[in-house]
């Protein structure tokens, strides 16, 4: 069709379409029946980065012709197109260079007869910056606090560890129990800082399928110390089979630490903390957290969350607003049950799969 719209005299109207079409900063691709690409502006072209005889009359099928599940991904939209009439799309391309590039596009089904548009704009830079902007909110004052701290004990662990190997065949042959004592505390105190040092580096947030209850082990296991120390128990129920869960694990697990530890400090006296995790309908996975410790009064319920609201001594008031921020992001919710001198129950609500992005 560009052909034929250029060897016949086009008229001004014509010609006005024609310039629209070709410096639109979107990429308008123009195809037919047979998926032909009849007409393609210099926008688009530019996308390609190809010449424009590789796209002029190929099939918008071949465009992607080197990249198999991109294919897939045109051919979905394309199923879409011819059922609804229209449909709108993302795609994620990793050149061959190396770089990402971020696509939104959508088409519209039999715009002139036979012929379906597609626009095509690249919006690599506007997710850049979401990224990024997720980025440094996720290295939030508490990541940023709990990485530093980790750092400052290393040093000094680094040299602990290697004069206590130093003095190994003086100490052990008199005090070998003691010695044994010390370098496994060590080492419990060095898998301690790597754990934080892995929850507080700013890493990709990466939504994965996980198994939360596997999650939920390993927070568990990291505050077991200390709730020895506060004369806490754990009882634990995870329901058998539950489906993995669509989410990023090392915020989850944040959450998890915040609410665990919030749970220990409000038992001066020891208790029980009950975690349980199951699934509700097969849609929602429901995980709660049950302490026997002092309970919130009706009226303190709804402070909670806000930044740094706290009754403790040495509280931030962070913990709660981090980990409501960072199930918000799940699409999931926070309830909380309390009664005072009884205890307190935190109840997450996650959905299993649905996540916006
Ligand atoms: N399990 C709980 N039982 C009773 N009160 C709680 C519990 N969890 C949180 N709170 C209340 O919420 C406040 C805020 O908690 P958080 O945001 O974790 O900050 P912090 O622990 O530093 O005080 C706590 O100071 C406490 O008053
Ligand atoms: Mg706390």
């Amino acid at each position: 069709m560009g052909k034929t719209a250029n060897q016949n005299e086009a008229s001004p109207s014509e010609q006005k379409f024609r310039r629209i079409f070709e410096d639109s900063m979107d990429g308008l691709i123009l195809w037919n029946e047979n998926y032909q690409i009849v007409d393609i502006n210099c926008a688009a072209v530019r996308i390609f980065d190809l010449p424009i005889e590789r796209l002029l009359g190929k099939s918008i099928l071949d465009i992607f012709s080197k990249i198999e599940d991109k294919k897939q991904e045109i051919i979905n939209h394309i199923e879409q197109v011819n059922n609804k009439g229209k449909k709108h799309s993302s795609m994620v391309i990793k050149w061959y260079d190396g770089s990402v590039k971020h696509f939104d596009y959508s088409t519209k089904h039999g715009i002139i007869d036979g012929m379906n548009l597609t626009v095509i704009i690249d919006v690599t830079e506007k997710a850049e910056m979401q990224e990024q902007l997720r980025k440094s909110d996720r290295l939030n004052i508490v990541g940023e606090l709990a990485a530093g701290i980790a750092h400052e004990i290393r040093n000094p662990m680094t040299a602990l560890k290697g004069f206590i190997q130093l003095l190994e065949p003086s100490i052990k042959a008199q005090h070998s129990l003691y010695y044994d004592v010390i370098t496994s505390e060590l080492a419990r105190i060095d898998s301690i800082i790597n754990e934080f040092l892995i929850l507080a580096k700013p890493q990709e947030i990466r939504f994965l399928e996980k198994d939360v209850c596997q999650i939920m082990r390993e927070t568990v296991e990291l505050l077991s110390a200390q709730a020895v120390l506060f004369n806490v128990q754990f009882e634990t129920h995870y329901e058998n089979n539950l489906p993995l869960v669509y989410c990023e694990p090392n915020q989850l697990k944040k959450v998890f630490i915040n609410l665990i530890k919030n749970a220990i400090e409000v038992m001066s006296d020891g208790g029980k903390i009950t975690v349980s995790i199951k699934s509700v309908d097969d849609q929602y996975l429901q995980i709660s957290i049950q302490d026997e410790g002092i309970g919130i009064p009706k009226d303190k319920i709804r402070k909670l969350g806000e930044p740094f609201y706290t009754t403790k001594e040495k509280g931030t008031g962070l913990g709660l607003m981090v980990s409501y921020r960072i199930i918000e992001e799940h699409n999931g919710h926070i309830q909380i049950e309390s009664e005072e001198g009884i205890g307190t129950t935190f109840q997450l609500i996650l959905p299993i799969r649905t996540i916006d992005n």
